[in-house]
């Protein structure tokens, strides 16, 4: 992967974020500032990139890209940061280090914690609605409207907030019916373990995945892609989102703070089922393999030039980075 596109392409994520966010003033107290700091605080900006990345992909010309697609880079990064500030929470995660710095509740205190996330969401639906008001009398109104649609579910209750409850709430149980997943059999897991293994990738596909498949779908449907497409794009999607969260839990037992600019050992502290706790290292290691080369051949499948994408894949679940 060239280091020096990603971050060029990093800096120009980071530049519409400034330039799209709430201005830093104290007219609703420090509301701006907490989002600001939520957002602003660093992160790798995957999730934009690949929206960045789809809609080029796809697009015949950049004519519309700062009209639809900055205010699409905005929101998800966005309902990104908000799921995080919430993740942190004292009645989730609980943690106090987030990109390097405090999280937002210890910055900005706990009530602040929770509206900051609330804003960031509504924020993210702000942005794209207005959009309308540029696109009204054109071909881009309707691809919007598909696309805040996909974002809508992909990071609702059915999606990465349903992932949230599961993983929050929800032990395995030996009678829930767990389908899908094809993929993981024929590895090597028994027929019990490979009950619980679904179990817990129905909880990734969900919390991260979820944010990954909207990112490149938006990205696709804003560039004009078919519906084949934009389903192999979902795909892919869902294939990486699974291969980063198996690699974050990794990171989670192997690294440590400085380097990843969060707390590690949070899933043991939370007692929380991983894909690495329940079945060790080298299971989950071959999964990250598994998922991530069926991401990377989703996006060759559609024949257009993904070279970029298909390294950032193949970088940043390796955290290469
Ligand atoms: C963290 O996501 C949450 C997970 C899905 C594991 P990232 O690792 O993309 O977080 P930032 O945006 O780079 O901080
Ligand atoms: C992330 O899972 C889930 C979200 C959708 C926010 P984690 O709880 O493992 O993420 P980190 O490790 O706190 O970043
Ligand atoms: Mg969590
Ligand atoms: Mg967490
Ligand atoms: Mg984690």
């Amino acid at each position: 992967m060239d280091k020096n596109l990603l971050k060029a392409e990093i800096e120009y994520i980071n530049d519409i974020l400034d330039k799209n966010l709430p201005a830093a003033d104290e007219s609703y107290g420090k509301i701006s500032e907490a989002m600001r700091y939520s957002v602003l605080n660093g992160g790798k900006r995957l999730r934009a990139i690949m929206l960045n990345e789809a809609y080029k992909m796809f697009s015949d010309g950049l004519e519309y890209e700062k009209v639809i697609v900055h205010p699409f880079i905005t929101a998800i990064e966005c309902i990104h940061g908000y799921s995080l500030v919430h993740d942190d929470l004292p009645a989730m995660d609980n943690d106090v280090l987030r990109r390097g710095k405090p999280t937002t509740h210890v910055a900005f205190g706990h009530a602040m914690g929770v509206l900051a996330g609330d804003a960031l969401l509504n924020y993210a639906f702000e942005k794209i609605s207005h959009i309308v008001s540029e696109t009204y009398n054109n071909i881009y109104a309707l691809r919007v409207l598909k696309a805040l649609n996909v974002l809508s579910v992909k990071a609702g209750y059915s999606g990465m907030i349903g992932g949230q409850v599961l993983d929050t709430t929800e032990k395995y149980k030996d009678d829930l019916v767990t389908s899908g997943f094809e993929e993981v059999e024929g590895t090597g897991f028994t027929a019990e373990e490979l009950n619980k293994l679904k179990f817990i990738l129905r909880i990734y596909e969900l919390k991260t995945s979820g944010l990954f498949e909207a990112a490149l779908m938006c990205g696709a449907i804003l560039g004009g892609a078919s519906a084949d497409e934009v389903e192999l794009l979902e795909t892919a999607g869902y294939a990486l989102g699974i291969a980063f969260q198996i690699e974050d839990d990794i990171l989670d037992i192997t690294s440590n703070a400085e380097t990843l600019g969060k707390s590690v050992n949070t899933d043991e502290k939370n007692d929380k089922d991983t894909v690495v706790r329940l079945f060790g290292m080298d299971k989950a290691k071959a999964l990250v393999d598994l998922y991530t080369n069926k991401a990377v051949d989703c996006l060759k499948q559609t024949g257009k030039n993904a070279e970029f994408l298909c390294e950032l894949f193949e970088s940043l679940v390796y955290r290469r980075l």
